[in-house]
């Protein structure tokens, strides 16, 4: 376990724990407030992500910060947000299982390190890995899970959004739920 994030940082940037180390530009580790009470948790870097080195800085990232800023969160204030895996998959393919596994122990230092009260899986993938395999994201978004001390939950991911802009209004009720939520259980005024 690392006791400070700058060599956690160090150290996943020069990560070669599997092989999308090969055909990465950046390791995307994350951006954010480091003693953020809530952790944003995507599936892995696409194109953007890949060339800039930061999560969610294409259309759907755009999409993620006016949700976001609507309910007084900012990447750059509030929040932190990272990804499953750090390094983008080729032709942004799900992350496989052994990459995912490779990764996490990166993200677990992470959450070790600025103990979010609340986690959001932004997607499926997120969500199957760190709230049940079998999580259906349609259905179950929006639910409050408890793991590990941790509250927990999915919301669908920004690019499905983009992709199915009729599911927009059910993604952003769980955004003014987790508003709800930070009242009830984070310290901070936001
Ligand atoms: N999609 C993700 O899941 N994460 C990113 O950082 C960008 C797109």
């Amino acid at each position: 376990m690392y006791k400070s994030f700058e060599e956690l940082e160090r150290d996943c940037s020069h990560c070669e724990r599997c092989d999308l180390c090969k055909t990465r530009h950046n390791v995307v580790f994350g951006v954010g407030n480091k003693n953020a009470e809530v952790l944003f948790i995507g599936e892995g870097p696409g194109e953007n992500e890949d060339l800039q080195g930061e999560p969610f800085v294409g259309r759907g990232g755009k999409l993620l910060d006016k949700m976001l800023n609507a309910v007084d969160l900012d990447r750059h204030k509030n929040i932190y947000i990272a990804n499953i895996v750090k390094c983008r998959p080729p032709q942004n393919r799900d992350p496989q299982e052994a990459e995912q596994e490779a990764c996490i122990e990166w993200l677990r230092n992470q959450v070790a390190l600025i103990k979010p009260k609340i986690i959001v899986c932004l997607g499926r993938i997120s969500a199957m890995k760190l709230i049940k395999p079998d999580i259906k994201i349609t259905k179950e978004h929006g639910i409050f899970f408890e793991k590990n001390g941790i509250t927990i939950m999915a919301t669908l991911h920004p690019a499905a959004l983009l992709r199915n802009p009729a599911n927009k209004p059910g993604a952003f009720k769980d955004f003014l739920n987790l508003r709800e939520k930070i009242k009830e259980i984070c310290d901070h005024t936001y």
